[in-house]
């Protein structure tokens, strides 16, 4: 409980973790699943400006257009919906303000679904349902960031579901550090590449991106380069992602429960009985180190954070850097 206390604060470190946590960390950086090899700099500790920009700068929203290979010779630039997701909304126009809604357990009894809906666009992970928990979590869904699992699992039902019907959809699925792109095509981590072709033949209205694993490693970078220890080497959750996503297509971002409120659990989900600190913490994301970035480009206050769970960011339009 101590160390989601320190992290609201922005001081928090991995040697603040239940042992089992720190463990599982350790055996993530032995693994080195990706091929990881970090070479940049790790700077001290920045002001909120120097993040926003640093974020701005190194982290450019891509998704897969078709014109890399193997995707071009796939005829994947035909494929992919026509506009970028960028000017889905209008060239050059931003939301005013969007939410970010996490997954956590402790977002149950908060009450903040209308506040959520009161947001021009609102993004929301996975599987996360808005039916029946509407009180909590509103039930505007602009968009819906879906790792790999969601497309390939068969007990996701990704083609036949509502959940994922009505919306924007974009997907993403670790590559390799180097971004080879055709070793991803044909070893991800879950096939998405096949369900992702079939649903843009049989939803062609339906906008749905793949995010390109360039910018999932940009962002990894820049938590690294703002972390004095070493971070996990996997990507960044679904969460981080989401939230830099929204900060390139929003003036101003509100993310719900993603560094825990006062009602903090280890229910790992809303809408699951499932319960491991590591959904808060991380195992396998580096997300004790995504929060604590994150902390440092808030702009809400800690009564904000304490009661909602609410954390308040510039998008990068906003930030004159
Ligand atoms: O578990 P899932 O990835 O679908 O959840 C969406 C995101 O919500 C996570 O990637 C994580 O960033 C955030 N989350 C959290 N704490 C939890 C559960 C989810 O911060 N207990």
């Amino acid at each position: 409980k101590a160390v989601v206390q320190w992290l609201r604060r922005g001081i928090a470190s991995a040697g603040m973790l239940a042992p089992h946590l720190q463990k599982s960390m350790r055996d993530y950086l032995h693994l080195n699943r990706h091929h990881v090899a970090y070479s940049g700099l790790r700077r001290g500790r920045q002001s909120r400006r120097e993040v926003l920009c640093e974020l701005k700068e190194q982290a450019r929203l891509r998704t897969l257009d078709g014109t890399e290979q193997p995707f071009s010779g796939l005829g994947w630039d035909r494929l992919v919906p026509p506009r970028p997701l960028e000017q889905l909304w209008g060239q050059g126009s931003k939301f005013k303000s969007c939410a970010v809604v996490t997954s956590a357990g402790a977002i149950l009894n908060s009450s903040l679904g209308r506040e959520i809906d009161s947001h021009e666009a609102v993004l929301r992970f996975n599987a996360a349902p808005t039916e029946g928990y509407e009180n909590d979590v509103g039930n505007k869904t602009t968009i819906r960031l879906i790792n790999s699992q969601i497309l390939a699992r068969p007990r996701h039902r990704f083609n036949t579901s509502s959940l994922y019907k009505g919306m924007t959809l974009v997907a993403w699925d670790p590559a390799p550090y180097s971004v080879d792109l055709l070793r991803w095509y044909r070893n991800p981590d879950y096939d998405l590449f096949t369900p992702y072709e079939e649903r843009r033949r049989l939803h062609p209205t339906q906008p749905f991106y793949v995010l390109h694993p360039k910018f999932i490693w940009q962002l990894w970078d820049v938590i690294q380069g703002n972390t004095q220890e070493n971070i996990q080497p996997n990507p960044p959750s679904s969460g981080f992602i989401g939230i830099v996503l929204m900060m390139s297509l929003c003036e101003e971002v509100h993310v719900y429960e993603y560094i825990p409120s006062l009602r903090q659990t280890d229910l790992c989900h809303y809408h699951e009985h499932h319960y491991d600190a590591a959904c808060t913490l991380g195992a396998y994301h580096p997300l004790l180190f995504e929060k604590l970035l994150v902390q440092r480009m808030n702009s809400a206050s800690q009564h904000d954070l304490k009661t909602k769970g609410k954390v308040t960011l510039s998008g990068f339009s906003a930030v004159n850097c």
